[in-house]
């Protein structure tokens, strides 16, 4: 996979060769490119030189904040955007990023992250790339705002890369982890078998697979009814007013 991020800020993705994404990167299941959008921001619109490589302007109607230019984006995106690649635009307003979604990138044969800042990106880029056929998804990482899309962008790339067939040691993991079969995670303990007071269940220790097996399937459902209740169909105690 080839991942792209266009930012202003490229310093935040320096991180990319240390995290465990390093390793993909490594192996080459993964080629990170990281842009600097001021690049696309030499000229303006009309072709005049830009000595300021101004990226925003007021927007449209009035109201607080910036908008990033579309002319810049465009440029930037025509040179980066490859066949059959996807164009992630990181947003408090996208769609809520999944596991589910994570696990569909993950087979993309590349990603683009178009990182806003300000008040965003001119909601004509996302427009005109999805009538030239790209797939574009608006993404949000969660119900609250981040100062700009490079941390959800980050957060999303270590997501994607981690599904990569052939990027975690161990596949079973992967499987077993939060969100992969819809419920949260079973608590994990691990030696001492007591510690400060606090003994880990016996289940655990009898050796009987069979039982821990049913123990952990109920601990994942009991924790995701109590945590996270909106991820449960109302049959199973779930929904968002339980
Ligand atoms: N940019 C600002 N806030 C964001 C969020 N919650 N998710 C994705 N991108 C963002």
């Amino acid at each position: 996979m080839r991942i792209d991020v266009i930012t202003i800020f490229p310093e935040f993705f320096q991180v990319l060769d240390v995290s465990l994404l390093g390793k993909a990167r490594q192996a080459a299941l993964v080629q990170t490119h990281v842009h600097q959008l001021r690049e696309w921001a030499a000229t303006k619109a009309d072709g005049t030189p830009d000595p300021h490589r101004t990226v925003d302007d007021a927007p449209f109607g009035g109201g607080a904040g910036m908008v990033m230019k579309p002319d810049v984006w465009g440029k930037a995106l025509d040179d980066v955007l490859q066949d059959g690649g996807v164009l992630v635009i990181p947003s408090p307003a996208g769609v809520r990023f999944t596991q589910a979604l994570a696990a569909e990138l993950s087979s993309a044969p590349q990603l683009v992250f178009a990182c806003g800042r300000y008040e965003g990106i001119d909601a004509r880029v996302a427009e005109h790339y999805a009538q030239q056929g790209v797939r574009v998804l608006e993404v949000s990482l969660g119900d609250y705002v981040l100062n700009g899309g490079e941390v959800a962008a980050f957060a999303m790339i270590e997501a994607v890369t981690r599904l990569i067939p052939g990027f975690m040691g161990n596949a079973e993991s992967i499987v077993e982890e939060s969100h992969s079969d819809g419920l949260l995670e079973y608590p994990s303990y691990t030696r001492p078998a007591s510690w400060r007071g606090l003994d880990v269940p016996d289940v655990l220790l009898s050796g009987h697979h069979g039982k821990v097996a049913q123990w952990r399937a109920e601990q994942q459902l009991s924790r995701t009814r109590e945590r996270r209740p909106d991820l449960l169909p109302p049959d199973a105690g779930g929904g968002l007013d339980a």
